[in-house]
C-alpha cells in the first residue's frame, strides 16, 4: 500500500484530520478493529470549551493550569482554549448533536473546573462524537479506512536498504493484516500516530481492550521522545462490580458530570469525606480525589465508596444520565433510590509521546495526536473534557503544519504534488519487506500469556495512585525481567495481535516506572509517600526518556 497520508487509528483525534488532509491528498487510516472501537467512543462527560457569555478564555486557561500543577505549557494551554469554540462548530456543522435547553448548547460541570463549560451529548458524547465524524468519512472518496489492520512498527531509517543522510524519518508502517495473518508494508509521505491511551496496562481501567499503548511503544522504538509517563491519571468514580470477569480490565465508568450535577461521594456507611480533603470537595481536581478515596478505602478496609445522587431529581437523572442509569439498573442498582458503589480505575496517560505546536514529533514526517501525546497541555495532571478538545485542537495544527508545507513546496516545485507516485515508489523500493524467517509458532506461548496479568498486577500493585521508592525498584526489577523475556520470545515467533500487545504493554509499563522514579517528588498525579511534597526547585521540568540509537 501507498498513501499520502497514513493515520494510524480512528478516535477523534484521527477521524478528524483525515477529513482535513483530505482536501490535500489520498488518506489512509488503519485500526486494530472495528473502526468505531476507541476511547473516543466511550467518552461520557463531553468537551471542555468557553461557549457562555459568563465564561472566558483566561478562566479556563486558569483551571487548566492550577490542575496541571506547574507542568503544563502555557503557550499549548492558550492554543486549545482559545481554539476551542471553533473546533466544537466544526463538529457541529459535521452534525454532531449536543444536548441542548431552548436551543442553546447545555452546558455541564466537572472537576476542577469554575465554570459550567463541558458541551456533551447526555452521557454518551464521544458515541455521539465518533458517529459524526465516521458519517462524514463514509461520504469521502479520498479517505480509506482498513479495519483489522494492526500497526507494528515504523519504517525509518534502520529499515532502509540504502541508507540516506542522518536524520531520523518515518516512511510509514509495517502492519499486521489481522484478517490474513500476513504483515504488509505502508508507505507514506507522512504518517500520523494517533492510537489513544494505554489504561489497559493496568488491572482495573476505564480503557477499552484497545488501549495498549501501541502508539507510545512503537514511537519509543523508534527513537521518538516520550515524556512524562508518571502522570497516570486515576478516574475517581468506576462502577465498583464484585464479580467482575478476570479477562476483562474494562471497568464502566461513572461520569464526573454526575458529580457536577449534584451527586456527592459518602463512605459506604454513608457519611460524606470530600470536605476533609479539598474545599471544592467532590468536585475537586480528579488526582485529589482518587487519593482521597484511596485512603478512605485504606482506612475503612471497604472495598469501595459510594456516589450518592439524592440531590439530583429523578427526572433529571433520567433524561441527563440515560446510560449510566441504565447499566447501574442492569446491575440491579437504582440510582434514583440507592447509592453507586465506586472505586478509583485507571483512565488517562498524561504523557506519551513529545510534539510541539505542530503536532510534530523529533522524527521527520512523523507527527502524533490525541492521548498519545505529550503536548504539554495537561502537565501532572489533566483536567477534565480537555482531552477530546486537546486531540481535535491538535489534529487540526498538524493539518495546518502539512498545509504550510506543500503550499512551500508547491511554490518551488510549481504544483507538483505532495507526494507524487514515483517518490512513493522510490521509497518503496528502498525499504525492506517483512522478514519473519526464523520465526514459528511456539508452543511456549502459554508461558508467556501470563506475562500479561502479571504486568497488570504488578502496575496496579506497585505504581498505582500511591507510589513509595522501595515498590518502583520492585516493579522496576520485575518489569525489565518481563521485557527482556518478552523481547526473546517476539524474536522467535509469528506475530500475532496478543503477542504484538504484550511487547507493548510491557513496554509502556516500563516506561512509566523508569519515569516514576526519575521524578522524586509529589505532584498532581504521582504522589510519593516518601517525597510527599513538590519540589520546584529541582522537578519542575518534563521527565523525557529516548531509546539510543544503538538498541532501537
Ligand atoms: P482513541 O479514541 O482511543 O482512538 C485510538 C485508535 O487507535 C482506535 O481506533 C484504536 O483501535 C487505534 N489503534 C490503537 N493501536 C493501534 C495499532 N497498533 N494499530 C492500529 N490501530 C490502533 N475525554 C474528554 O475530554 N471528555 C470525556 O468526557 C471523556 N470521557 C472518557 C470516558 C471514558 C470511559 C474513557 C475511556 C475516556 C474518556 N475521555 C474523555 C478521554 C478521551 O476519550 C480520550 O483521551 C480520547 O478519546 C482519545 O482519542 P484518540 O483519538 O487519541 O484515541
Ligand atoms: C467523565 O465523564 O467523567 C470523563 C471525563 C474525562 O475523562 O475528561
Amino acid at each position: 500500500m501507498k498513501t499520502d497520508f497514513l493515520i494510524i487509528g480512528s478516535g477523534i483525534a484521527g477521524l478528524s484530520l483525515a477529513i482535513k488532509l483530505s482536501s490535500l491528498g489520498k488518506v489512509t487510516i488503519i485500526t486494530k478493529k472495528q473502526k468505531a472501537e476507541s476511547n473516543t467512543n466511550y467518552a461520557q462527560g463531553g468537551i471542555a470549551a468557553v461557549m457562555d457569555v459568563n465564561d472566558n478564555f483566561e478562566l479556563h486557561v486558569a483551571d487548566t493550569l492550577e490542575c496541571g500543577a506547574g507542568l503544563c505549557n502555557e503557550k499549548a494551554v492558550r492554543k486549545i482554549v482559545s481554539e476551542g469554540p471553533e473546533r466544537i462548530n466544526e463538529l457541529i456543522e459535521i452534525g454532531t448533536r449536543f444536548s441542548k435547553n431552548n436551543g442553546e448548547l447545555l452546558l455541564g460541570k466537572e472537576g476542577g473546573h469554575s465554570r459550567n463549560r463541558i458541551i456533551h451529548a447526555k452521557d454518551l458524547t464521544g458515541k455521539e462524537v465518533e458517529r459524526a465524524l465516521l458519517s462524514k468519512i463514509s461520504k469521502n472518496k479520498k479517505i480509506k479506512i482498513f479495519e483489522y489492520y494492526f500497526a507494528i512498527d515504523l519504517l525509518t531509517y534502520k529499515n532502509l536498504k540504502k541508507k540516506n543522510g542522518n536524520r531520523n524519518k518515518c516512511y510509514g508502517i509495517y502492519a499486521l493484516n489481522v484478517k490474513t495473518g500476513r504483515v504488509e508494508k505502508i508507505i507514506s509521505r507522512k504518517t500520523i500516530i494517533a492510537t489513544g491511551g494505554a489504561g489497559q496496562v493496568y488491572l482495573h481501567t476505564t480503557n477499552p481492550a484497545i488501549a495498549t499503548g501501541d502508539g507510545i511503544a512503537m514511537g519509543f522504538r523508534a527513537g521518538c521522545e516520550i515524556a512524562n509517563m508518571e502522570f497516570i491519571q486515576f478516574h475517581p468514580t468506576s462502577f465498583y462490580d464484585a464479580a467482575i470477569d478476570e479477562n476483562s480490565s474494562q471497568v464502566f465508568l461513572i461520569s464526573e458530570a454526575v458529580r457536577g450535577a449534584g451527586a456527592v461521594l459518602k463512605t459506604r456507611a454513608g457519611r460524606e469525606f470530600m470536605h476533609k480533603y479539598d474545599k471544592r470537595k467532590s468536585l475537586a481536581p480528579r488526582d485529589i480525589v482518587a487519593r482521597a478515596i484511596d485512603n478512605e478505602m485504606k482506612k475503612s478496609g471497604d472495598p469501595y465508596v459510594c456516589l450518592d445522587l439524592k440531590n439530583i431529581p429523578d427526572e433529571r437523572i433520567k433524561r441527563e444520565f440515560p446510560n449510566i442509569y441504565k447499566y447501574c439498573l442492569s446491575k440491579g442498582i437504582d440510582i434514583t433510590k440507592e447509592m453507586i458503589p465506586v472505586v478509583p480505575a485507571a483512565h488517562y496517560s498524561c504523557g506519551g509521546i513529545k510534539t510541539d505546536l505542530e503536532g510534530k514529533t523529533n522524527v521527520d514526517d512523523l507527527y502524533a495526536s490525541g492521548e498519545v501525546t505529550m503536548t504539554g497541555v495537561h502537565g501532572a495532571n489533566r483536567l477534565a473534557s480537555n482531552s477530546l478538545l486537546e486531540a481535535m485542537v491538535f489534529s487540526d495544527a498538524i493539518y495546518d503544519s502539512i498545509l504550510k508545507e506543500k503550499t512551500q513546496e508547491g511554490k518551488k516545485n510549481s504544483g507538483k504534488n505532495i507526494a507524487s507516485k514515483e517518490d512513493l515508489d522510490e521509497i518503496s523500493n528502498n525499504v525492506y519487506d517483512w522478514n519473519d524467517d526464523g520465526t514459528e509458532n511456539t508452543e511456549e506461548w502459554i508461558l508467556i500469556s501470563h506475562n500479561k496479568k502479571e504486568i497488570k498486577e504488578i502496575m496496579s500493585d506497585y505504581v498505582g495512585i500511591v507510589r513509595n521508592t522501595i515498590r518502583l525498584e520492585r516493579a522496576y526489577r520485575r518489569m525489565k525481567m518481563m521485557r527482556d523475556e518478552i523481547r526473546t520470545f517476539y524474536k522467535k515467533t509469528k506475530v500475532n495481535v496478543e503477542l504484538l500487545e504484550m511487547r507493548n504493554l510491557v513496554t509502556v509499563a516500563y516506561l512509566i516506572i523508569c519515569s516514576a522514579m526519575l521524578r522524586k517528588e509529589s505532584r498532581g498525579l504521582h504522589y510519593m509517600l516518601d517525597y510527599p511534597k513538590r519540589d520546584d526547585k529541582n522537578f519542575s521540568e518534563d521527565t523525557v526518556l529516548i531509546k539510543s540509537s544503538e538498541s532501537r
